[in-house]
């Protein structure tokens, strides 16, 4: 399966639903430029890709998981400009461009992070979804984004900077800060094509592990990678004693628990056995292979 060639086909796809969207959403709005700035900064768009494969997985059409794969996508840009500002990581380049307050102002990024939170549930609810699958992913939205889930998870990530936590302590941040949203992407796909809450449950699960080994790959990456390859700041986990397996374990061992991670991504998925599963455990693989 050529993956990297599937993978672009479907960015593809969401960067024209994207484009459109903004056209119709463009009020001409200082805050509508720097909420657009960084929605199109680019990335690897892996959020939507992976709620269109969880789409299909279920027997649905990946232009159905598109609003889903929007929202979701909203979410986690505005998760990224707060996490740049300065009272958080404080970083000024993202994706390659400067970060969203470099460029606008703290107050504007702000805000437009704010914005892309409540866009995000507006997407959904102007959505073609039936009313019990809107209601069903705005459900799982507040419960991901929640004081249980990204909120502590980057409230932790933040209060544990130059103190020694345990591996659990390290996974549960990794799990709340990562994992959740990658969760919501399979639930929300999944849920676009189907109620069948078993078979949603093992795409979930999926993303858990699969969002556990994309942090540890992020987290070793900060260390073994440049700003140039990675279009955004190397080298700052170790200056700002963030909590990350690599400091729990040394590279070598990060690089294990990532492996160990990946395998449970894609044994999650032997069932249902389709060709959209496939190419979620082939993404997977292919992840890995970045710190390998
Ligand atoms: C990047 O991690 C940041 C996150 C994974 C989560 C950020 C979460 C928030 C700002 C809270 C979100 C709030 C709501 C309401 C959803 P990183 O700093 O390890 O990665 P990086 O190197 O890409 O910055
Ligand atoms: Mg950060």
């Amino acid at each position: 399966m050529d993956i990297v060639r599937l993978t672009a086909g479907k960015k593809k796809i969401f960067e024209d639903f994207l484009r459109s969207y903004l056209a119709r959403a463009d009020s001409g709005s200082g805050i509508f430029e720097a909420f657009s700035y960084s929605l199109t900064a680019g990335g690897k768009r892996l959020r939507p890709i992976l709620t269109m494969l969880a789409c299909e997985c279920m027997g649905g059409k990946e232009s159905d998981a598109l609003p889903a794969g929007l929202a979701i996508e909203m979410i986690h840009t505005f998760s990224l400009i707060h996490d740049d500002l300065p009272a958080l990581d404080n970083d000024d380049l993202r994706r390659g461009r400067p970060t969203c307050h470099a460029k606008f102002g703290e107050a504007t990024a702000i805000l437009a992070g704010d914005a892309l939170i409540f866009q995000a549930l507006s997407v959904i609810n102007s959505s073609p979804y039936q009313e019990d699958v809107k209601l069903d992913i705005l459900k799982c939205i507040s419960d991901v984004c929640g004081v249980e889930g990204l909120v502590q998870g980057e409230y932790r990530d933040v209060v544990a900077e130059g103190k020694d936590l345990s591996l659990d302590e390290i996974e549960d941040i990794y799990r709340k800060k990562t994992s959740r949203l990658f969760e919501l992407c399979m639930y929300a796909g999944a849920r676009v094509a189907s109620a069948d809450a078993e078979k949603i449950g093992r795409l979930v699960r999926y993303g858990t592990y699969l969002g556990l080994a994309f942090q540890a790959i992020d987290d070793i990456l900060d260390m073994t990678s440049s700003e140039e390859i990675l279009g955004k700041s190397s080298g700052k986990d170790l200056v700002q004693g963030k909590a990350t397996v690599v400091k729990a374990l040394g590279l070598d061992g990060a690089r294990l628990w990532a492996g160990e991670m990946t395998s449970r991504a894609v044994s999650s998925i032997d069932h249902p056995d389709n060709g959209a599963s496939s190419s979620l455990k082939e993404i997977a693989r292919w992840m890995l292979k970045r710190v390998m």
